[in-house]
């Protein structure tokens, strides 16, 4: 065989299959209660509005247009639908500012490749999306923990980039109902992450892939929001909003966006270009279609299913868990983040639960840039019905009580 390693970049070898992702592998057996995958529930897909969708555009004049090559920018009339979106929220801006990505894992990695030169550093939670790391490993930066709650100077984080061999270029965050924690950064964490920004002239990467799915609670202005009525528009921020049709409509169809100010918006449509020319046009004008016709109604029900479930895990937790184990309220998205006692060992506690108890969820470990915490555990309800939830946590409550015992 080859020996690829010595002619592989050096940027390939911080591209790994994680052993987590090997242990997901044995989730393929069919009687596994998972709260692993992070993902929308099939059953929600608005799978007749795409039906719909795709047979007008088979049946119609867009046809040709539809299979045809298309600007980099995106589809204008889902750029446009999208503007609309956002002046909801606080973001008034132009088309100009909107632009497709082949989902919002796609915007990470250009943002990665944007931003990042090797040993520059990125401020991101501790934990943070996978994902994001994955997207970012590419780039071959240094991470540096994002604190909001003031405890770290802005000196502190620029010294911490200079000894890495580079320079802080942007902080990462998850907004509204974070994966993997669930949790929401609250208004004053998010001014406080902008007067840090303005401090260290850095960009902010707001990763708003779950802000549609809030179930209870007031909802807080994105950064992105704070940062206009701050600074007067669009135009003067330093804010980049990532947002995504993957968990409100399909993820299938990968169709997310940017909203930023033209400067980087120009990058951007100029690294697509080299990249992939555009995102696939009849999956945009699907997504238009379907968007414009029943967006609300479709958000609407998917927040009824998942808020229910939410509440079907909060209550089992507190019903089996054992004294010891803490874990997060989200007031919306897919998450519940589990922290167990000091010592314990996620991953070698899904090992075990798949064998005996047959309950699968994610190790928290992978989530952290430095490995470390690994007492700790992503619980997804997404996916799983709310008698399923209780039966999968009373076991996993089952396990996890024994293996505290057992660690007394
Ligand atoms: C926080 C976060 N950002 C981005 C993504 C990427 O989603 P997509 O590329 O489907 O838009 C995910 C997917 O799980 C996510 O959880």
């Amino acid at each position: 065989m080859l020996d690829w390693e010595h002619i592989f970049a050096t940027r390939s070898s911080r591209m790994r299959a994680s052993e987590i992702r090997e242990l997901l592998k044995l989730l393929e057996q069919p009687d596994i209660i998972s709260f692993a995958g992070g993902i929308p529930d099939p059953a929600l897909f608005p799978d007749e509005a795409f039906k719909q969708a795709y047979a007008d555009i088979f049946s119609g004049p867009q046809v040709n247009a539809a299979l045809q090559y298309s600007v980099s920018e995106g589809y204008k009339p889902l750029r446009e639908w999208l503007v609309g979106e956002m002046a909801k929220i606080g973001i008034p801006c132009s088309v100009d500012n909107v632009f497709i990505t082949s989902g919002s894992q796609q915007a990470l990695d250009y943002l990665g490749k944007l931003f990042l030169s090797t040993k520059d550093t990125a401020l991101v939670t501790w934990p943070t999306y996978l994902g994001a790391l994955q997207a970012f490993n590419a780039y071959e930066p240094a991470y540096d923990q994002l604190s909001l709650n003031g405890n770290r100077t802005p000196d502190g984080y620029r010294e911490a980039a200079a000894k890495a061999g580079g320079a802080v270029k942007f902080a990462y965050l998850s907004s509204d109902f974070s994966n993997p924690t669930g949790e929401t950064v609250d208004r004053a964490g998010r001014e406080k992450l902008l007067e840090l920004a303005d401090e260290l002239d850095v960009a902010i990467i707001e990763d708003a892939a779950y802000q549609n799915l809030r179930y209870d609670g007031e909802p807080v202005p994105p950064i992105m929001a704070l940062d206009i009525a701050r600074n007067g528009g669009i135009e003067n921020t330093r804010t980049i909003y990532s947002g995504s049709f993957s968990k409100t409509l399909a993820p299938g169809l990968r169709v997310g966006f940017v909203v930023a100010a033209m400067p980087v918006i120009r990058k951007l449509v100029l690294m697509k270009q080299a990249a992939d020319l555009h995102s696939s046009t009849i999956n945009q004008i699907a997504i238009a279609h379907v968007a414009e016709r029943i967006f609300p109604e479709q958000v609407a029900k998917i927040k009824k299913a998942y808020s229910a479930r939410r509440d079907a895990m909060l209550a089992a937790l507190d019903k089996y868990m054992p004294a010891g184990a803490t874990w997060t309220k989200p007031e919306g998205g897919m998450f519940v983040w589990v922290r167990l006692p000091e010592g314990m060992d996620g991953a070698e506690l899904l090992a075990r639960s798949i064998q005996t108890e047959k309950v699968a969820f994610v190790p928290g470990k992978a989530f952290y840039a430095d490995g470390s915490n690994n007492n700790t555990l992503r619980l997804s309800f997404s996916c799983a019905s709310e008698a399923m939830i209780e039966e999968g946590i009373q076991r996993l409550g089952r396990l996890i009580s024994t293996a505290v015992a057992e660690a007394a």
